[in-house]
């Protein structure tokens, strides 16, 4: 049996990334806050992930570099998974996957808008302290520290 790959995304991936998270989330997704911090940015290549099966896209993480308060910070996402291929691991991989490599490329912290009780599995903490650029449920904005040492994350989240 073939087995998933996982690998950092390429430039050929774009248009089956924005295909699969446009099904994820529907056209609404670019009127949410996070948008604010992917508009006019450049993501991550190097630690955005996607998993594959034979060639088909199954899952895409994308990772963007950010300021909050004084501090460089990734922002993580959109994350989505095929409809089919959900409740397999994938996604908590490609966090794992993306989050690893921003640790070995000497970010401190991991930041995200997203449901608790998902990525608290994964680490991530609320972040009280950071503003995001646009409306949003504050208890949707998480956090994960990379490494011992840095202090929490604080101020407003910009590009
Ligand atoms: C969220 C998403 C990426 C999870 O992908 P996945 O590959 O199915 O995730 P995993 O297999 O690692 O984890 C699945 C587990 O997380 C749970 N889970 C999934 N989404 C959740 C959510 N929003 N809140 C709480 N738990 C969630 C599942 O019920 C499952 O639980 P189980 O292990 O007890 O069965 C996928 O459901 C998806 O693409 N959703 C649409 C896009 C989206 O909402 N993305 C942002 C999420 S905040």
């Amino acid at each position: 049996m073939t087995e998933i790959l996982y690998r950092p995304e390429t430039s050929q991936d774009d248009a089956a990334i924005n295909s699969l998270t446009d099904q994820a989330f529907g056209p609404g997704r670019y009127a949410k806050a996070a948008e604010r911090l992917r508009e006019g940015n450049h993501r991550l290549l190097s630690l955005s992930i996607v998993a594959t099966l034979d060639g088909r896209l199954l899952g895409s993480v994308r990772m963007w570099p950010i300021q909050v308060g004084g501090a460089a910070a990734v922002f993580l996402g959109p994350i989505a998974v095929d409809a089919a291929s959900r409740k397999l691991g994938i996604g908590q991989t490609l966090v794992a996957l993306a989050c690893t490599a921003a640790r070995k490329a000497g970010w401190n912290h991991v930041l995200l808008v997203g449901d608790a009780p998902y990525f608290s599995r994964m680490g991530f903490c609320p972040a009280p302290s950071v503003t995001m650029p646009g409306p949003v449920d504050q208890r949707r904005v998480l956090s994960l520290r990379l490494r011992t040492g840095p202090s929490d994350l604080a101020g407003q989240a910009r590009v």
